[in-house]
């Protein structure tokens, strides 16, 4: 018997986290309609097709995001940073921080007085960004918080008083539906203080085929990431989904701004998970995620109904895509 209570509570956490992806994914796929949560989508291959959407010519939000980061670094680090007081800097679903290492970068050669709190739900993509960073600016310091948003904020909170800068780019924000977006955003001002600050990243409206090319790609990885939770599935809660008998399937409604995937089920079938039989009739869907696109002025709603006021909005030079930096007052 291993009687060293570290181990034994690091067990309990792993089993902890698979018992939570368990209910998620059994309760998601009893509903009707059927849904899965993306959050799961990020196991190690889910990472790496990430990565290689975000290389995509055709998924042009990395490109523009990094441009307002490539070349408005000095203007971002002046509003976030209006005196010298030390901060923290919380990346929300950090990823391998690719755009923010622009801006890492700028405040250590400003010499500012900060720690880096890169948050993710992926302790593998964690470990990528922190050997990365380490070798690229050796003088940051980092810490990493493996888990959901909110339980890390209050992690950070507990970890330093100092003053927080959020970031939450990628339009990950355009994960949630309106009303969640909208309640995300008012719990998060909650957890903040006066004077701290939220850089938060949009993509907006476009042309339709322009959002629909990006979401639903001809050489099939965005198809291969959305299907890659079914594998995961497979392997982690017993289960035996057949990836041929599920097709990815996309859709982007201009005049709501909703992009939404979907997995369609190509014939009458049973999956098993575990101990549990899922139906699934011909045609059914799964619906996997949204990717909401946002005007302006939906942007300025957000804001105001959840609380934050508009510090400054930063745009690339396309006009595709906002970073708005938004201040708690
Ligand atoms: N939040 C980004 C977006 O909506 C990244 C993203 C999340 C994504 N899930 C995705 C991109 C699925 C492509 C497919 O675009």
């Amino acid at each position: 018997m291993n009687i060293n209570p570290h181990h034994k509570y690091h067990q309990n956490n792993i089993s902890k986290t698979v018992d939570r992806f368990r209910q998620d994914i059994l309760l998601d796929l009893g509903s009707n309609p059927k849904k899965l949560s993306s959050k799961y989508f990020y196991d190690k291959i889910g990472d790496e097709l990430f990565q290689k959407i975000m290389n995509m010519e055709s998924y042009y939000l990395t490109n523009c995001e990094l441009d307002i980061f490539k070349t408005k670094t000095a203007q971002i680090a002046d509003f976030i940073r209006p005196n010298n007081e030390p901060f923290d800097l919380i990346e929300l679903g950090a990823g391998d921080a690719m755009k923010s290492s622009y801006l890492l970068q700028y405040l250590v050669d400003q010499g500012a007085t900060f720690s880096f709190m890169p948050i993710d739900i992926s302790g593998n993509i964690l470990s990528v960004l922190k050997n990365k960073l380490n070798d690229s600016i050796p003088n940051l310091e980092i810490i990493c918080l493996k888990g959901e948003y909110f339980e890390m904020i209050d992690q950070a909170t507990t970890l330093s008083s100092r003053r927080k800068v959020v970031l939450f780019l990628g339009s990950n924000i355009g994960n949630m539906e309106y009303e969640q977006a909208l309640q995300f955003c008012s719990e998060l001002k909650d957890k903040l203080s006066a004077g701290d600050y939220l850089l938060i990243g949009f993509d907006l409206k476009k042309h339709p085929k322009t959002i629909l090319q990006a979401y639903d790609d001809r050489t099939g990885i965005t198809a291969s990431f959305n299907l890659n939770l079914l594998k995961r599935i497979n392997q982690e809660l017993d289960a035996d989904f057949d990836i041929s008998q599920f097709e990815h399937y996309q859709t982007y409604d201009p005049s709501t701004g909703a992009c939404r995937s979907y997995l369609i089920s190509l014939i009458n079938q049973q999956v098993t998970i575990g101990e549990y039989q899922i139906p699934f009739y011909e045609n059914e869907a799964i619906f996997m995620e949204i990717s909401q696109k946002f005007s302006p002025e939906d942007i300025h709603d957000l804001a105001r109904e959840s609380g934050f006021v508009t510090v400054t909005e930063l745009y690339d030079t396309k006009k595709w895509f906002m970073d708005a930096i938004w201040k708690v007052s």
